[in-house]
Protein backbone atom coordinates (compact mmCIF):
# COMPACT_ATOMS: atom_id res chain seq x y z
CA UNK A 1 0.00 0.00 0.00
CA UNK A 2 1.19 3.42 -0.70
CA UNK A 3 1.27 6.51 1.79
CA UNK A 4 -2.75 8.48 1.47
CA UNK A 5 -1.77 11.81 0.00
CA UNK A 6 -4.90 15.01 0.00
CA UNK A 7 -6.43 15.79 -3.13
CA UNK A 8 -7.83 19.14 -4.00
CA UNK A 9 -9.97 20.86 -6.48
CA UNK A 10 -8.35 24.02 -8.13
CA UNK A 11 -11.28 25.59 -9.56
CA UNK A 12 -9.04 27.38 -11.78
CA UNK A 13 -11.14 30.09 -14.14
CA UNK A 14 -12.82 30.95 -10.92
CA UNK A 15 -16.74 32.01 -10.24
CA UNK A 16 -17.35 32.46 -14.50
CA UNK A 17 -18.48 31.07 -17.56
CA UNK A 18 -17.87 27.73 -17.15
CA UNK A 19 -17.96 25.86 -20.57
CA UNK A 20 -17.62 28.48 -22.37
CA UNK A 21 -15.46 27.80 -25.58
CA UNK A 22 -15.70 24.25 -25.28
CA UNK A 23 -18.65 21.23 -26.37
CA UNK A 24 -20.10 20.70 -23.21
CA UNK A 25 -21.43 24.52 -23.09
CA UNK A 26 -24.66 22.90 -24.40
CA UNK A 27 -24.97 21.14 -21.08
CA UNK A 28 -26.92 24.34 -20.97
CA UNK A 29 -25.41 24.43 -17.10
CA UNK A 30 -26.12 28.51 -16.17
CA UNK A 31 -22.56 29.38 -14.44
CA UNK A 32 -24.63 32.35 -12.91
CA UNK A 33 -26.72 29.50 -10.90
CA UNK A 34 -25.30 27.72 -7.88
CA UNK A 35 -26.76 23.90 -9.39
CA UNK A 36 -23.31 23.29 -11.69
CA UNK A 37 -21.03 23.87 -8.60
CA UNK A 38 -23.05 22.02 -6.40
CA UNK A 39 -23.29 19.22 -8.17
CA UNK A 40 -19.66 18.77 -8.78
CA UNK A 41 -19.04 19.82 -5.02
CA UNK A 42 -21.44 16.53 -4.60
CA UNK A 43 -19.13 14.56 -6.33
CA UNK A 44 -15.74 15.76 -4.89
CA UNK A 45 -16.90 14.57 -1.96
CA UNK A 46 -17.99 11.23 -2.71
CA UNK A 47 -14.51 11.07 -3.72
CA UNK A 48 -12.66 12.10 -0.86
CA UNK A 49 -11.74 14.98 -1.33
CA UNK A 50 -10.42 17.37 1.14
CA UNK A 51 -10.88 20.56 -0.13
CA UNK A 52 -12.27 22.38 -3.34
CA UNK A 53 -10.51 26.33 -3.69
CA UNK A 54 -11.45 28.83 -6.28
CA UNK A 55 -9.71 30.53 -8.26
CA UNK A 56 -10.26 34.76 -8.34
CA UNK A 57 -9.26 38.09 -9.39
CA UNK A 58 -11.43 41.12 -8.57
CA UNK A 59 -10.96 42.92 -11.59
CA UNK A 60 -10.64 43.16 -15.51
CA UNK A 61 -7.07 44.06 -15.17
CA UNK A 62 -5.63 46.95 -17.33
CA UNK A 63 -7.74 48.94 -19.62
CA UNK A 64 -5.48 47.70 -22.34
CA UNK A 65 -6.41 44.24 -22.18
CA UNK A 66 -9.67 44.00 -20.79
CA UNK A 67 -10.88 43.41 -24.33
CA UNK A 68 -8.54 40.44 -24.55
CA UNK A 69 -10.15 38.99 -21.36
CA UNK A 70 -13.67 39.09 -21.77
CA UNK A 71 -13.77 37.97 -25.68
CA UNK A 72 -13.21 34.31 -25.06
CA UNK A 73 -14.10 34.43 -21.10
CA UNK A 74 -9.93 33.73 -20.21
CA UNK A 75 -10.14 36.26 -17.60
CA UNK A 76 -13.79 37.39 -16.57
CA UNK A 77 -16.35 38.31 -15.76
CA UNK A 78 -16.15 36.44 -12.69
CA UNK A 79 -18.60 36.35 -9.82
CA UNK A 80 -17.24 36.94 -5.57
CA UNK A 81 -16.38 33.01 -4.45
CA UNK A 82 -17.05 33.74 -0.87
CA UNK A 83 -20.49 34.51 -1.78
CA UNK A 84 -20.74 31.16 -3.67
CA UNK A 85 -19.20 29.34 -0.67
CA UNK A 86 -22.56 29.32 1.09
CA UNK A 87 -24.21 27.52 -1.39
CA UNK A 88 -21.68 24.60 -1.87
CA UNK A 89 -21.48 23.97 1.88
CA UNK A 90 -25.66 23.57 1.74
CA UNK A 91 -25.13 20.93 -1.04
CA UNK A 92 -22.01 19.07 1.11
CA UNK A 93 -21.27 18.01 4.74
CA UNK A 94 -17.23 17.20 4.22
CA UNK A 95 -15.98 18.90 1.73
CA UNK A 96 -13.81 22.35 2.77
CA UNK A 97 -14.72 25.37 0.60
CA UNK A 98 -11.54 27.64 0.03
CA UNK A 99 -12.68 30.96 -1.69
CA UNK A 100 -9.76 33.26 -2.87
CA UNK A 101 -9.68 36.54 -1.25
CA UNK A 102 -7.52 39.37 -1.46
CA UNK A 103 -6.61 41.52 1.58
CA UNK A 104 -7.21 44.53 -0.53
CA UNK A 105 -10.68 44.10 -1.32
CA UNK A 106 -11.94 43.24 2.82
CA UNK A 107 -11.04 45.62 5.98
CA UNK A 108 -10.30 43.09 8.29
CA UNK A 109 -12.74 43.43 10.81
CA UNK A 110 -15.10 42.54 7.98
CA UNK A 111 -13.57 39.91 6.66
CA UNK A 112 -12.89 38.31 10.50
CA UNK A 113 -16.94 39.12 10.86
CA UNK A 114 -17.63 37.01 7.49
CA UNK A 115 -15.39 34.37 7.39
CA UNK A 116 -16.06 33.46 11.75
CA UNK A 117 -19.86 33.28 10.44
CA UNK A 118 -18.91 31.26 7.26
CA UNK A 119 -16.61 28.90 9.25
CA UNK A 120 -19.49 28.22 11.90
CA UNK A 121 -22.25 27.81 9.22
CA UNK A 122 -20.34 25.60 7.03
CA UNK A 123 -19.48 23.47 10.58
CA UNK A 124 -15.45 24.24 10.34
CA UNK A 125 -15.26 24.09 6.77
CA UNK A 126 -14.29 27.34 5.44
CA UNK A 127 -10.28 28.36 4.33
CA UNK A 128 -9.31 30.76 2.68
CA UNK A 129 -6.73 31.01 -0.66
CA UNK A 130 -4.93 34.46 0.50
CA UNK A 131 -3.37 36.14 -2.71
CA UNK A 132 -1.63 39.18 -2.86
CA UNK A 133 -2.16 40.32 -6.74
CA UNK A 134 -2.22 44.28 -6.95
CA UNK A 135 -3.29 44.35 -10.41
CA UNK A 136 -6.66 45.42 -8.72
CA UNK A 137 -6.04 47.48 -5.90
CA UNK A 138 -7.34 50.46 -8.01
CA UNK A 139 -10.69 49.33 -7.34
CA UNK A 140 -9.99 49.56 -3.39
CA UNK A 141 -8.31 52.51 -3.03
CA UNK A 142 -6.90 55.68 -5.43
CA UNK A 143 -3.36 55.64 -3.72
CA UNK A 144 -0.54 53.62 -5.74
CA UNK A 145 -0.49 49.59 -5.00
CA UNK A 146 1.91 48.37 -2.52
CA UNK A 147 5.32 46.65 -3.68
CA UNK A 148 5.16 43.07 -4.54
CA UNK A 149 6.51 42.58 -0.95
CA UNK A 150 4.42 45.24 0.44
CA UNK A 151 1.37 43.47 -0.65
CA UNK A 152 2.91 40.03 1.26
CA UNK A 153 3.54 42.60 4.07
CA UNK A 154 0.01 43.68 4.05
CA UNK A 155 -1.45 40.66 3.71
CA UNK A 156 0.27 39.30 6.75
CA UNK A 157 -0.60 42.34 9.39
CA UNK A 158 -4.35 41.48 7.95
CA UNK A 159 -4.11 38.36 8.71
CA UNK A 160 -2.35 38.71 12.16
CA UNK A 161 -5.38 41.34 13.11
CA UNK A 162 -7.89 39.44 11.80
CA UNK A 163 -6.65 36.12 14.19
CA UNK A 164 -6.30 38.68 16.84
CA UNK A 165 -10.33 39.81 16.41
CA UNK A 166 -10.78 35.87 16.22
CA UNK A 167 -8.87 34.95 19.73
CA UNK A 168 -10.71 38.18 21.04
CA UNK A 169 -13.34 35.80 22.77
CA UNK A 170 -11.14 33.42 25.38
CA UNK A 171 -12.06 30.37 26.13
CA UNK A 172 -13.99 31.36 29.32
CA UNK A 173 -15.94 34.22 27.87
CA UNK A 174 -18.73 32.16 26.24
CA UNK A 175 -20.48 30.65 29.29
CA UNK A 176 -23.98 29.49 27.86
CA UNK A 177 -25.31 28.59 31.16
CA UNK A 178 -29.15 28.45 30.86
CA UNK A 179 -29.50 28.04 34.93
CA UNK A 180 -28.07 31.43 35.99
CA UNK A 181 -29.19 32.83 32.51
CA UNK A 182 -25.91 34.64 32.08
CA UNK A 183 -24.63 33.82 28.32
CA UNK A 184 -21.49 35.14 27.76
CA UNK A 185 -18.62 37.65 30.39
CA UNK A 186 -17.79 40.80 28.33
CA UNK A 187 -15.02 41.39 31.29
CA UNK A 188 -13.16 38.64 29.72
CA UNK A 189 -13.28 40.00 26.08
CA UNK A 190 -9.47 40.99 24.39
CA UNK A 191 -10.12 45.11 23.27
CA UNK A 192 -8.21 44.40 20.35
CA UNK A 193 -6.72 47.86 19.06
CA UNK A 194 -4.73 47.27 16.25
CA UNK A 195 -2.83 50.19 14.78
CA UNK A 196 -0.56 48.75 12.23
CA UNK A 197 1.32 50.19 8.88
CA UNK A 198 -1.90 48.83 6.79
CA UNK A 199 -4.89 49.10 9.14
CA UNK A 200 -6.04 50.73 11.83
CA UNK A 201 -8.82 49.25 13.80
CA UNK A 202 -10.48 48.92 17.26
CA UNK A 203 -12.30 45.31 18.57
CA UNK A 204 -13.12 42.96 19.86
CA UNK A 205 -14.97 41.00 17.68
CA UNK A 206 -18.58 40.43 17.85
CA UNK A 207 -18.77 36.54 16.67
CA UNK A 208 -18.34 33.41 18.24
CA UNK A 209 -14.88 31.48 18.84
CA UNK A 210 -14.45 28.32 16.73
CA UNK A 211 -14.69 25.26 18.54
CA UNK A 212 -12.97 23.10 16.03
CA UNK A 213 -10.24 25.91 15.18
CA UNK A 214 -9.94 28.85 12.93
CA UNK A 215 -10.50 28.69 9.12
CA UNK A 216 -7.50 27.09 7.51
CA UNK A 217 -5.07 29.37 5.23
CA UNK A 218 -3.97 28.18 1.40
CA UNK A 219 -1.19 30.63 -0.11
CA UNK A 220 -0.09 30.28 -3.83
CA UNK A 221 2.91 32.36 -3.71
CA UNK A 222 6.01 31.21 -5.33
CA UNK A 223 8.57 34.20 -4.36
CA UNK A 224 10.63 33.72 -1.91
CA UNK A 225 8.62 36.36 0.28
CA UNK A 226 5.52 34.23 -0.63
CA UNK A 227 7.11 31.28 0.78
CA UNK A 228 8.10 33.04 3.79
CA UNK A 229 4.51 33.83 4.33
CA UNK A 230 3.35 30.64 3.58
CA UNK A 231 5.81 29.39 6.21
CA UNK A 232 4.53 31.92 8.74
CA UNK A 233 0.94 32.09 7.83
CA UNK A 234 -0.49 28.80 6.24
CA UNK A 235 -2.37 25.00 6.09
CA UNK A 236 -1.81 24.44 2.65
CA UNK A 237 0.65 25.83 0.22
CA UNK A 238 -0.55 25.95 -3.87
CA UNK A 239 2.42 24.11 -4.79
CA UNK A 240 3.71 24.59 -8.96
CA UNK A 241 7.00 23.44 -10.07
CA UNK A 242 8.40 20.76 -12.45
CA UNK A 243 7.31 17.25 -11.38
CA UNK A 244 10.64 16.11 -11.22
CA UNK A 245 12.22 14.50 -8.12
CA UNK A 246 14.75 17.10 -7.32
CA UNK A 247 12.31 19.99 -7.70
CA UNK A 248 9.74 18.51 -5.78
CA UNK A 249 12.30 17.70 -3.20
CA UNK A 250 13.82 21.15 -3.52
CA UNK A 251 10.31 22.53 -3.68
CA UNK A 252 9.53 21.07 0.18
CA UNK A 253 12.54 21.37 1.40
CA UNK A 254 11.75 25.59 0.86
CA UNK A 255 8.26 25.41 2.21
CA UNK A 256 9.46 23.25 5.47
CA UNK A 257 13.13 25.62 5.95
CA UNK A 258 10.37 28.85 5.95
CA UNK A 259 8.01 26.24 8.41
CA UNK A 260 10.62 25.73 11.05
CA UNK A 261 12.03 29.65 10.34
CA UNK A 262 8.70 30.78 11.77
CA UNK A 263 8.59 28.44 14.73
CA UNK A 264 5.77 25.99 13.25
CA UNK A 265 6.25 22.49 12.42
CA UNK A 266 7.22 20.95 8.85
CA UNK A 267 4.19 18.70 8.97
CA UNK A 268 1.55 21.78 9.84
CA UNK A 269 1.73 23.08 5.77
CA UNK A 270 0.37 20.59 3.32
CA UNK A 271 2.22 20.87 -0.01
CA UNK A 272 0.04 19.95 -2.82
CA UNK A 273 0.77 20.20 -6.34
CA UNK A 274 -1.66 22.04 -8.98
CA UNK A 275 -1.61 19.63 -12.01
CA UNK A 276 -3.76 19.30 -15.23
CA UNK A 277 -4.17 16.28 -16.59
CA UNK A 278 -5.90 14.96 -19.55
CA UNK A 279 -7.28 10.99 -18.52
CA UNK A 280 -7.69 9.24 -21.40
CA UNK A 281 -8.73 5.48 -21.89
CA UNK A 282 -5.64 4.14 -23.42
CA UNK A 283 -2.16 4.76 -24.15
CA UNK A 284 -3.33 4.72 -27.63
CA UNK A 285 -5.26 7.32 -27.68
CA UNK A 286 -2.87 9.41 -25.20
CA UNK A 287 -0.08 8.90 -28.45
CA UNK A 288 -2.86 9.82 -31.06
CA UNK A 289 -3.33 13.19 -28.91
CA UNK A 290 0.04 14.00 -28.40
CA UNK A 291 0.95 13.59 -32.01
CA UNK A 292 -1.72 15.31 -33.30
CA UNK A 293 -0.34 18.36 -30.98
CA UNK A 294 2.52 18.28 -32.09
CA UNK A 295 2.38 20.97 -35.27
CA UNK A 296 -0.28 23.70 -34.14
CA UNK A 297 -1.50 25.72 -36.52
CA UNK A 298 -2.12 29.67 -36.48
CA UNK A 299 -5.15 29.50 -34.77
CA UNK A 300 -3.92 27.46 -32.09
CA UNK A 301 -0.56 29.41 -31.53
CA UNK A 302 -3.06 32.93 -31.67
CA UNK A 303 -5.72 31.48 -28.89
CA UNK A 304 -2.41 30.65 -26.75
CA UNK A 305 -1.06 33.87 -27.09
CA UNK A 306 -4.70 35.89 -26.28
CA UNK A 307 -5.02 33.17 -23.05
CA UNK A 308 -1.74 34.26 -22.05
CA UNK A 309 -1.90 38.05 -23.05
CA UNK A 310 -5.17 37.65 -20.16
CA UNK A 311 -2.75 36.51 -17.54
CA UNK A 312 -0.07 38.61 -18.21
CA UNK A 313 -2.37 41.86 -18.94
CA UNK A 314 -0.09 42.41 -22.26
CA UNK A 315 -1.28 42.26 -26.08
CA UNK A 316 1.03 39.76 -26.89
CA UNK A 317 -1.29 39.46 -30.22
CA UNK A 318 0.32 42.96 -31.05
CA UNK A 319 3.89 42.23 -31.04
CA UNK A 320 5.33 40.42 -34.01
CA UNK A 321 5.40 36.80 -33.50
CA UNK A 322 8.65 36.12 -35.57
CA UNK A 323 11.11 38.14 -33.15
CA UNK A 324 12.08 37.23 -29.66
CA UNK A 325 10.27 38.52 -27.27
CA UNK A 326 11.11 41.97 -25.11
CA UNK A 327 10.61 41.17 -22.02
CA UNK A 328 10.26 44.95 -21.49
CA UNK A 329 6.93 45.40 -22.44
CA UNK A 330 5.85 43.73 -19.53
CA UNK A 331 5.00 46.21 -16.63
CA UNK A 332 6.14 45.72 -12.89
CA UNK A 333 2.59 44.64 -11.65
CA UNK A 334 3.03 41.51 -13.99
CA UNK A 335 3.75 37.99 -12.00
CA UNK A 336 7.39 36.91 -12.63
CA UNK A 337 6.28 33.46 -12.24
CA UNK A 338 3.51 34.12 -14.80
CA UNK A 339 6.63 35.55 -17.37
CA UNK A 340 8.77 32.30 -16.47
CA UNK A 341 5.46 30.17 -17.19
CA UNK A 342 5.60 31.95 -20.75
CA UNK A 343 9.12 31.49 -21.50
CA UNK A 344 9.70 27.95 -20.03
CA UNK A 345 13.29 26.60 -21.16
CA UNK A 346 14.04 28.58 -23.59
CA UNK A 347 16.53 31.15 -24.17
CA UNK A 348 14.14 34.61 -24.53
CA UNK A 349 17.02 36.30 -25.99
CA UNK A 350 16.76 34.60 -29.07
CA UNK A 351 13.67 32.21 -29.28
CA UNK A 352 10.78 33.93 -31.59
CA UNK A 353 7.83 34.62 -29.90
CA UNK A 354 5.87 31.79 -32.08
CA UNK A 355 8.43 29.17 -31.01
CA UNK A 356 7.63 30.04 -26.96
CA UNK A 357 3.85 29.89 -27.58
CA UNK A 358 4.12 26.92 -30.06
CA UNK A 359 5.67 24.83 -27.16
CA UNK A 360 2.69 25.57 -24.90
CA UNK A 361 -0.07 24.17 -27.55
CA UNK A 362 2.08 20.92 -27.73
CA UNK A 363 1.25 17.82 -25.48
CA UNK A 364 3.19 15.22 -23.83
CA UNK A 365 2.35 11.65 -21.98
CA UNK A 366 2.37 11.16 -18.51
CA UNK A 367 4.41 7.47 -19.08
CA UNK A 368 7.59 9.74 -19.97
CA UNK A 369 6.97 12.35 -18.06
CA UNK A 370 7.19 14.71 -20.90
CA UNK A 371 3.36 16.12 -20.36
CA UNK A 372 -0.04 15.47 -18.60
CA UNK A 373 -1.45 12.77 -21.37
CA UNK A 374 -2.27 9.85 -20.48
CA UNK A 375 -4.05 7.12 -18.69
CA UNK A 376 -5.61 7.06 -15.17
CA UNK A 377 -3.19 4.19 -14.62
CA UNK A 378 -0.31 6.22 -15.78
CA UNK A 379 -1.58 9.67 -13.85
CA UNK A 380 -1.77 7.50 -10.61
CA UNK A 381 1.94 6.10 -11.07
CA UNK A 382 2.81 9.91 -11.06
CA UNK A 383 1.28 10.35 -7.94
CA UNK A 384 2.50 7.37 -6.39
CA UNK A 385 5.99 8.74 -7.35
CA UNK A 386 4.92 12.03 -5.70
CA UNK A 387 4.05 10.00 -2.35
CA UNK A 388 7.61 8.33 -2.57
CA UNK A 389 9.38 11.96 -2.33
CA UNK A 390 6.79 12.74 0.61
CA UNK A 391 4.11 14.86 -1.27
CA UNK A 392 1.58 15.19 1.02
CA UNK A 393 -1.23 16.20 -1.62
CA UNK A 394 -2.55 16.90 -5.11
CA UNK A 395 -4.94 19.59 -6.43
CA UNK A 396 -6.41 18.73 -9.85
CA UNK A 397 -7.09 21.68 -11.91
CA UNK A 398 -9.85 22.96 -14.26
CA UNK A 399 -13.26 23.94 -14.78
CA UNK A 400 -15.78 22.69 -11.93
CA UNK A 401 -18.61 21.28 -15.09
CA UNK A 402 -19.51 18.05 -14.23
CA UNK A 403 -18.18 16.74 -18.05
CA UNK A 404 -14.43 17.73 -16.77
CA UNK A 405 -14.53 16.33 -12.85
CA UNK A 406 -16.21 13.02 -14.34
CA UNK A 407 -13.46 13.12 -16.86
CA UNK A 408 -10.88 13.53 -14.76
CA UNK A 409 -12.18 11.53 -12.10
CA UNK A 410 -14.20 8.71 -13.03
CA UNK A 411 -11.60 6.00 -13.31
CA UNK A 412 -9.16 7.74 -11.29
CA UNK A 413 -10.72 7.52 -7.80
CA UNK A 414 -11.40 3.67 -7.56
CA UNK A 415 -7.59 2.95 -8.93
CA UNK A 416 -6.19 5.86 -6.39
CA UNK A 417 -8.23 3.50 -3.63
CA UNK A 418 -7.63 0.67 -4.45
CA UNK A 419 -3.70 1.93 -3.87
CA UNK A 420 -4.06 2.95 -0.50
CA UNK A 421 -3.72 7.16 -1.93
CA UNK A 422 -6.96 8.34 -1.15
CA UNK A 423 -8.96 8.31 1.14
CA UNK A 424 -12.28 6.40 1.63
CA UNK A 425 -13.87 8.36 4.92
CA UNK A 426 -13.55 11.58 6.32
CA UNK A 427 -13.09 12.31 10.04
CA UNK A 428 -14.84 14.75 11.75
CA UNK A 429 -13.68 18.39 12.64
CA UNK A 430 -14.04 19.77 9.10
CA UNK A 431 -11.33 21.11 6.63
CA UNK A 432 -8.57 21.23 9.51
CA UNK A 433 -8.99 18.49 10.98
CA UNK A 434 -9.18 16.61 6.98
CA UNK A 435 -5.50 18.05 6.52
CA UNK A 436 -4.02 16.99 9.77
CA UNK A 437 -5.77 13.40 10.04
CA UNK A 438 -2.37 12.15 8.00
C1 LIG B 1 -1.18 28.10 -8.62
C2 LIG B 1 -1.43 29.57 -8.38
C3 LIG B 1 -2.73 30.04 -8.18
C4 LIG B 1 -2.96 31.38 -7.97
N1 LIG B 1 -4.24 31.81 -7.79
C5 LIG B 1 -4.48 33.13 -7.71
C6 LIG B 1 -5.80 33.60 -7.63
O1 LIG B 1 -6.78 32.84 -7.62
N2 LIG B 1 -5.99 34.94 -7.57
C7 LIG B 1 -4.95 35.83 -7.57
O2 LIG B 1 -5.18 37.03 -7.52
N3 LIG B 1 -3.68 35.40 -7.62
C8 LIG B 1 -3.43 34.08 -7.69
N4 LIG B 1 -2.15 33.67 -7.76
C9 LIG B 1 -1.07 34.68 -7.71
C10 LIG B 1 -0.43 34.81 -6.32
O3 LIG B 1 -1.32 35.22 -5.33
C11 LIG B 1 0.69 35.80 -6.33
O4 LIG B 1 0.19 37.11 -6.53
C12 LIG B 1 1.63 35.54 -7.46
O5 LIG B 1 1.94 34.16 -7.48
C13 LIG B 1 2.88 36.37 -7.27
O6 LIG B 1 3.47 36.05 -6.06
P1 LIG B 1 4.82 35.27 -6.03
O7 LIG B 1 5.77 36.18 -6.73
O8 LIG B 1 5.12 35.08 -4.55
O9 LIG B 1 4.62 33.96 -6.74
C14 LIG B 1 -1.89 32.31 -7.96
C15 LIG B 1 -0.58 31.84 -8.14
C16 LIG B 1 -0.35 30.49 -8.35
C17 LIG B 1 1.07 30.04 -8.55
Amino acid sequence: MSRPQHFGWFLARGFGPHGWGHPYLDWNLRWTEPALYQDSARTLEQAGFDLLIIEDAPSLGSADTIDLRVRHAFGGPKHDPLLLAPYLFAATTRLGVVPTVNPAAYLPYTAARQFATLQHLSGHRLGLNVVTDTGSARHFATAPPPSHDGAYDRAEEWLTSIRALWNSWPDDALIADPVSGVYADGTRLAPVQHRGEYFGFDGPLNALPFTDGEPAIVSPGGSGRGLGFAGANSDVQLALAPLDEASVRSYRAKIHAATVDAGRAPEDVKIMFAIQPVIVSSPEEADRLVAASRHPDDGAVRRIAEKHSSDLETDLTALDPDRPLDLAVFGGHVSQGSIKRLVGAHDVRTTPLRTLLAAHARLGRISDRTGFVGTADEFADLIEELGEWGNDGVLLWGDLHPVTVHRMLDELVPILRRRGILRSEYVSGGLRANLQAF
